[in-house]
């Protein structure tokens, strides 16, 4: 059993963050529980959870998950928007 049990990702928040990125390499949070959002600061640990790396070769503006429910990790894809209210954020 894992030190921290965490069936779900933790919602950051109900809509995704719009930023723009310089090339590199990302590590994009899919559990929810770093306090460096979007991005993973290790914070998983001892969960089942493990970041999506993902790399730009030129500068994009992206609009990147924060609650963690999005099939197109680590973009939006809107499923915040089917998230019910008992979620909460
Ligand atoms: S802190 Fe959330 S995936 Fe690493």
């Amino acid at each position: 059993m894992s030190e921290t049990n965490l069936p779900e990702p933790k919602i950051v928040d109900k809509k995704p963050v719009v930023m723009t990125l310089e090339a590199g390499k990302y590590f994009w949070c899919s559990c929810g529980l770093s306090v460096n959002q979007p991005f993973c600061n290790g914070a998983h640990k001892g969960t089942d959870f493990r970041p999506v790396v993902f790399e730009l070769s030129e500068p994009k503006k992206m609009a990147l998950c924060l609650c963690k429910y999005t099939a197109g990790a680590p973009s939006c894809d809107g499923s915040h928007l089917k998230l019910t209210d008992s979620v909460s954020a």
